[in-house]
């Protein structure tokens, strides 16, 4: 394990809108001198987003989500517990709407009418079953799902399955950090959905790390 260094190509790119460069180089340049890479193809980000949060980081993360579906109509943003959460809250605040987030174990505050689906972990190795009340999701709304990381895509594909037992339509997707080298976004936006990544790690090792040029 190492602490990357600041080596990043600069994303500057004239015709993007300031505030996405702005909210892109930060959490960039906060991957490079604060991330770790684990073994396992771990990126560790604990220092801003998965124990402590850089709060200001985090709502400049909402706003840019925001920025990028505000046409969409959102009605709610749909993530899963537990470090999902934060980002989508930002998302949410900014949008003004209500964010939901999928429970990964039973809760006497889930009512009896679930939604469920069953989400295979390449990290955690085993499969798990993750619930919403039903009554949090329905078919007049647009779902925005937001996650704090996008790897093999699983995740992403049980919300999707979720908002589409509820009836729901989905917008797209949001993800502050993907691991583009790990294949689950491309796979997704091979089959037209939507997925806007605020960092896409390309490639990581003990002492370099590149992200992909996102010119849109
Ligand atoms: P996938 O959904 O994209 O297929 O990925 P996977 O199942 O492998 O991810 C499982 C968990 O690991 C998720 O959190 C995900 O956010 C997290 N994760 C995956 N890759 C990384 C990484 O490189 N760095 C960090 N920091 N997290 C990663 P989780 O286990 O559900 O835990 P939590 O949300 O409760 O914290």
């Amino acid at each position: 394990m190492s602490f990357l260094y600041l080596t990043s190509n600069c994303n500057i790119i004239l015709f993007k809108d300031i505030q996405e460069v702005i909210c892109i180089r930060a959490l960039e340049d906060k991957i490079l001198s604060e991330g770790l890479v684990l073994p396992g193809e771990i990126l560790k980000v604990g220092s801003f987003l998965n124990q402590q949060i850089d709060t200001t980081l985090l709502m400049d993360m909402g706003s840019e989500i925001a920025r990028l579906y505000k046409d969409s109509g959102i009605t709610k943003v749909l993530t899963i517990e537990s470090s999902g959460i934060a980002v989508a809250f930002a998302a949410g605040f900014k949008l003004g709407v209500p964010v939901v987030f999928a429970k990964k174990h039973a809760s006497i505050n889930l009512s009896d009418d679930v939604i469920t689906s069953e989400v295979y972990s390449y990290t955690h190795q085993k499969t798990y079953t993750v619930v919403i009340g039903s009554e949090y999701l329905g078919p007049d709304d647009t779902v925005l799902i937001v996650d704090d990381f996008l790897a093999k895509g699983n995740a992403i594909k049980g919300l999707i399955e979720i908002t589409n037992k509820a009836g729901a339509k989905l917008a797209g997707a949001a993800i502050a950090i993907e691991k583009g080298f790990q294949g689950g976004g491309d796979a997704l936006r091979a089959q037209g959905i939507r997925v806007e990544s605020l960092a896409i790690v390309d490639s990581m090792s003990d002492d370099s790390l590149t992200f992909r040029r996102q010119d849109q």
